[in-house]
């Protein structure tokens, strides 16, 4: 459901919808279930029969929707929003992920809080809000799509973030294997309004993201893609240890410009200490899928052979030295096809391989 027309329909506006596959044993097969996330904004437009508001690529406010939850959220109490404060006309429709910690479905979408769904039945039962341990309601912070369970201590590191207040800031929250938050650390952003999709974490360490995708408000009030990406600016890697509490200790190291949507892996150097190894699916840009526009395109590099289209990943390698704050690595990992449609037509090999 989305007011805007098929033109301004962005891919992430539809209502999240969670399938299960539950496997019962060699004998008796697997059972299937979908639902949809009962998000307030599908009970919100459910109860008023149409739909209430903007999409990913024109935020222009629609006023009902808009005056509506900005009384929610600066005088509801506390839970009564799943946004915060500055998410005012876009729907948390819990599509951007799903994640499995302590026995509970987390249905996330990155500028939102994160729903709580029951297994098996997948019936949703509300905001997840870390037991009730999370000091501030739910007003003024989010959970990434990608939340990360630690598997050796269970626990569970996510990142919000807010690209209205200035400085621009991310904050690193840890809960613990039973869903309490243990810490949150506040980080000020080393540059704009960026969109922060992912992160990774080590043994040790937190790995920030923070790529040139930057949100301008003018752009988003007047009714254009909200989103710059801007080819003249640094690409950043924050370190910060696990065991810290302070922001302080964020170790901030430049990289290349460039996009890096999703952090496949990541993990300490076994052979030193002082160093970090990150894979990435990167993009030589991205305007978030119709979400953004170019911006000193005229100063672009390709530092890594052919170059990308928009929204193209390829896997890539970071080592990271995290005492000197450098990236001593950078390495494109496969060299994508040179024309995608091409590489379908290929031929299928009638051969056997030959296996030495
Ligand atoms: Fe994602």
């Amino acid at each position: 459901m989305s007011p805007v027309s098929m033109q301004d329909y962005h891919i992430f506006d539809g209502h999240g919808m969670i399938h299960a596959v539950h496997f019962l044993g060699d004998e008796e097969g697997a059972t299937y279930a979908r639902r949809y996330v009962r998000t307030q904004a599908l009970q919100f437009e459910e109860s008023e029969g149409q739909c209430l508001y903007t999409g990913m690529k024109k935020m222009l406010p629609q006023f009902p929707t808009f005056f509506r939850l900005l009384f929610e959220k600066y005088f509801g109490s506390s839970g009564s929003t799943d946004s915060p404060y500055w998410v005012i006309q876009n729907r948390n429709p819990a599509n951007n992920g799903c994640t499995v910690h302590a026995g509970r479905v987390l249905a996330t979408w990155e500028a939102g809080w994160a729903y709580e769904l029951r297994l098996p039945d997948l019936e949703t039962l509300g905001l997840f809000d870390y037991e009730g341990t999370w000091p501030d309601g739910a007003v003024t912070d989010n959970c990434s799509a990608h939340g990360k369970q630690d598997p050796e201590t269970g626990q569970f590191i996510t990142i919000s973030y807010n690209m209205i207040e200035l400085p621009p800031w991310l904050r690193v929250i840890t809960a613990s294997a039973d869903g309490a938050l243990e810490k949150s650390v506040k980080v000020p952003l080393p540059s704009g309004a960026a969109l922060l999709h992912d992160f990774g974490i080590t043994q040790r360490r937190v790995i920030l993201n923070v790529g040139p995708l930057n949100l301008v408000p003018l752009k988003m009030v007047s009714g254009a893609p909200p989103f710059d990406f801007d080819f003249s600016a640094k690409c950043y890697f924050g370190i910060l240890s696990r065991s810290s509490d302070s922001a302080d200790d964020v170790i901030w190291v430049e990289a290349e410009n460039c996009f890096n949507f999703h952090v496949l892996n990541a993990y300490d150097d076994p052979t030193d200490p002082g160093r970090v190894i990150v894979h990435t699916f990167r993009q030589d840009y991205t305007l978030g899928l119709g979400m953004g526009s170019k911006l000193n395109e005229e100063t672009r590099r390709s530092p890594h052979g052919r170059r990308l289209q928009g929204d193209t990943a390829v896997l890539h390698r970071w080592v990271i030295d995290v005492s000197a704050a450098k990236v001593v690595e950078s390495t494109r990992l496969h060299q994508p096809p040179a024309d995608p449609r091409r590489s379908k037509r290929r031929k299928v090999r009638r051969e056997s391989p030959t296996i030495p």
